[in-house]
């Protein structure tokens, strides 16, 4: 599956090295084309003659080394891969990552590169659990730094808890899932929303919610990464547009619900956008003035409710029909309720209460209630909440086939 395929492995420091060793070996047998660097860290625990024997290749390791840089410069080494896999990523390692520092070959390897990248981190329970490496992996993940593991076990330190780096298959299978891409949902159209909606006062003056429409675009983003024809309509946001995704931009829910219309018919419909509830009856033509007198009264009336015309939309109606629910309390049992009223297929519920971060913020906790019951998912970031989401969707599909 690996044949022909340009992988760069950087070993950093680690006893976790040792299995980098059985990773090389695998690669090969694979097929594919691979190049090590080995930073000092990493040359405690393996040496290169080992890696170099399995690679078959040079070992490089020296940012200042005449023959490496006459042989491949480091920005070859950085531009010729693939995929990069950084495999032990020691604590150290991830925080120069995450700094962007450049003082050895690895780092400046990865600073030059804008090529996938793969981190299996490797290190003691508590460096793993430390506020400052939390900061550094969330900061790489949000620059789309990929991460395999790590798991829960006996650490080589004698402790017992989460750190230990991801198995050697688990780790190949990671690079299998970011080289040989999953496009089990092509020849399937799926409709996106995200975002807000704003709803006007007057021409400066509007409605609006604290969704920053992140988790409604990495949906999108996910289902065409895996070849689904997507439609994205999106509210007012600052996120960038996902790539090969349709970006039909609206202000209003009336905007958006009639965008949604014209997609249809699809085969799945993800309702992520808080649409405004309410919009202003009459809005004023012209800017509002204070010196018009006593504050105006503004005149609400209900928006339409996008998912519930898709949850029954007839003979349009998409195969599957999802939508998020955002609660502050009884969490399961409103976002059931909210599943059935809205004839919708699948409820992703999240706690959207003070304090959990959600709205804006780059985690999301779901459950996913279904007409089976509720399904407890882990806190992950919002693009891992898209992939699970979008993997959910292809096995849907693979089984109604
Ligand atoms: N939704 C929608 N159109 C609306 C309101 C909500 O499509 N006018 C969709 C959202 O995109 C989401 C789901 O309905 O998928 C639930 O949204 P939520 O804000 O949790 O529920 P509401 O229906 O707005 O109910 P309430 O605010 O009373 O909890």
């Amino acid at each position: 599956m690996l044949s022909g395929k340009r992988l760069l492995l950087i070993v950093s420091g680690g006893i976790a090295a040792y299995k980098s060793l059985d990773l090389v070996r695998r690669l090969k047998e694979r097929g594919s084309e691979l190049r090590c660097i080995l930073t000092s860290g990493g040359a405690q625990f393996v040496t290169p003659l080992s890696l170099s024997s399995l690679s078959g290749e040079k070992v490089y390791r020296d940012l200042f080394s005449l023959t490496d840089e006459s042989e491949m410069g480091h920005i070859r080494l950085a531009r010729d891969a693939d995929l990069i896999v950084v495999a032990p990523a020691s604590a150290d390692f991830l925080a120069k990552m995450a700094g962007g520092l450049a003082g050895d070959l690895a780092t400046a390897v990865l600073l030059a590169s804008e090529r996938p990248v793969l981190v299996a981190p490797a290190m003691n329970a508590a460096m793993w659990r430390h506020a400052a490496t939390r900061r550094n992996i969330a900061l790489l993940e949000e620059q789309g730094v990929r991460r395999v593991g790590p798991e829960a076990g006996d650490l080589a330190c004698g402790e017992v808890g989460e750190g230990r780096m991801a198995e050697v298959p688990d780790i190949m299978a990671a690079i299998e899932e970011i080289l040989v891409p999953d496009t089990s949902l092509s020849g399937h159209r799926a409709l996106v929303t995200s975002g807000p909606t704003h709803e006007p006062i007057d021409p400066v003056r509007y409605i609006a919610n604290h969704s920053s429409g992140k988790q409604g675009h990495a949906i999108a983003g996910a289902l065409a990464g895996m070849g689904a024809e997507t439609t994205l309509v999106s509210g007012p946001t600052s996120q960038p547009d996902p790539e090969g995704v349709d970006v039909q931009r609206v202000e209003t829910a009336a905007q958006m619900l009639t965008a949604c219309q014209s997609a249809l018919p699809v085969d799945v419909a993800v309702c992520a956008a808080a649409v405004g509830d309410w919009k202003v009856n009459g809005a004023a033509e012209s800017k509002l003035k204070k010196t018009s007198g006593a504050p105006p009264i503004l005149a609400l009336s209900e928006n339409p409710d996008i998912l519930a015309s898709l949850g029954q939309a007839g003979n349009l109606r998409p195969a599957l029909v999802v939508g998020f629910a955002a609660e502050t309390e009884n969490v399961v049992e409103q976002a059931g309720a909210k599943r059935k009223a809205k004839g919708c297929d699948w409820m992703l519920a999240n706690d959207v209460s003070a304090g959990t971060g959600t709205f804006g913020g780059d985690e999301n906790t779901v459950q996913l209630i279904n007409n089976e019951g509720a399904e407890d998912w882990p806190t992950m970031t919002k693009p891992q909440v898209a992939e699970r989401l979008a993997r959910r969707i292809a096995d849907y599909f693979s089984h109604a086939a």
